[in-house]
């Protein structure tokens, strides 16, 4: 049997893009899925498209930028009985656009999505997850994690502390029975670029469309990695060629890419 047949998955992040992806691929092998989003609504449809005999599904409506809903989260699943062994940390926003012209209510809420809430989450189910024969966390970071971003700092940074506190708690819970994989996806076409443009934002940078990769193909390359144990996992042999050659670069020539991305 593979690891992900009958799991009982946590998917931050349903209502679109990768998390509602994650959903329908893992629907027909699941046992019981908890989708968590603002959308409530969007969680809904999601809910009543993928309802197949054997699999339940549990919709919750949660801001989670809001650490006491991410605590009432945690304790709702207590109290219902609902024993997760994979972790989805998928939910994440952007902002495009100079540091100096952020507007504090998103950089805030940037930092308790994609930091915050994904720390905070995995916490709280560590116990549950090491209590399981085999259970596994698989964290959704990025490209951007890999270099600081002008124009993306926040955002970038954020994704840096994702894969750095991925990589540590994997070290950490080798041998526990817990697996940690960080997805790492370059450009998808999803809703995140328009959640991420600002209204009026002259100097948003857009990544390259050549790097693009489908979102069925991401999806499937991370739950396949989660399958396998791996580490990490870089969809797209474009995206995995552009990081290569970006590693190689000195730190010195590197940031005379970033002077001129930041003009
Ligand atoms: N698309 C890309 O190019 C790309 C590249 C690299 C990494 N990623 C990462 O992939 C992950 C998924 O992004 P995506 O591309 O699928 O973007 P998306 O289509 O915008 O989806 C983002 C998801 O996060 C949820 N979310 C955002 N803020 C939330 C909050 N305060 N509370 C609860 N849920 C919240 C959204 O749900 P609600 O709005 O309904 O709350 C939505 O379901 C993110 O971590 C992102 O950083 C994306």
């Amino acid at each position: 049997m593979n690891f992900l047949d009958h799991c009982d998955v946590l998917i931050t992040g349903a209502s679109s893009g990768l998390g509602m992806e994650f959903a329908r691929q893992l629907a027909p092998r699941a046992s019981t899925m908890v989708l968590v989003a603002r959308r409530g609504e969007r969680l809904e449809a999601l809910q009543r498209e993928l309802e197949r005999p054997g699999l339940t599904i549990h919709c919750h409506q949660i801001d989670l930028s809001d650490r006491a809903e991410v605590g009432m989260l945690v304790r709702t699943l207590a109290s219902e009985g609902i024993t997760i062994n994979f972790l989805v940390n998928n939910a994440g926003l952007g902002d495009r656009g100079r540091f100096e012209n952020s507007d504090w209510e998103r950089v805030r809420q940037m930092l308790d999505v994609n930091i915050g809430a994904l720390t905070q989450l995995t916490l709280a189910l560590l116990p549950t997850l090491k209590a399981q024969a085999r259970s596994a966390i698989l964290n959704v970071s990025s490209v951007a994690s890999f270099l600081p971003m002008p124009k993306l700092a926040v955002y970038a940074a954020t994704k840096a502390y994702v894969s750095s506190f991925s990589e540590a708690i994997r070290a950490e819970l080798r041998g526990t029975g817990v697996r940690v994989t960080t997805l790492c996806p370059g450009p998808v076409s999803t809703e995140f670029g328009q959640v991420a443009t600002r209204p009026t934002s002259p100097d948003a940078v857009s990544p390259p469309d050549g790097l693009r990769v489908p979102v069925q193909k991401v999806v499937a390359d991370a739950l396949g990695a989660v399958e396998r144990d791996c580490a990490r996992i870089i969809p797209g042999w474009r995206v995995v060629l552009t990081v290569a050659a970006m590693s190689a670069v000195p730190m010195f020539l590197l940031r005379c890419g970033l002077n001129q991305r930041a003009r």
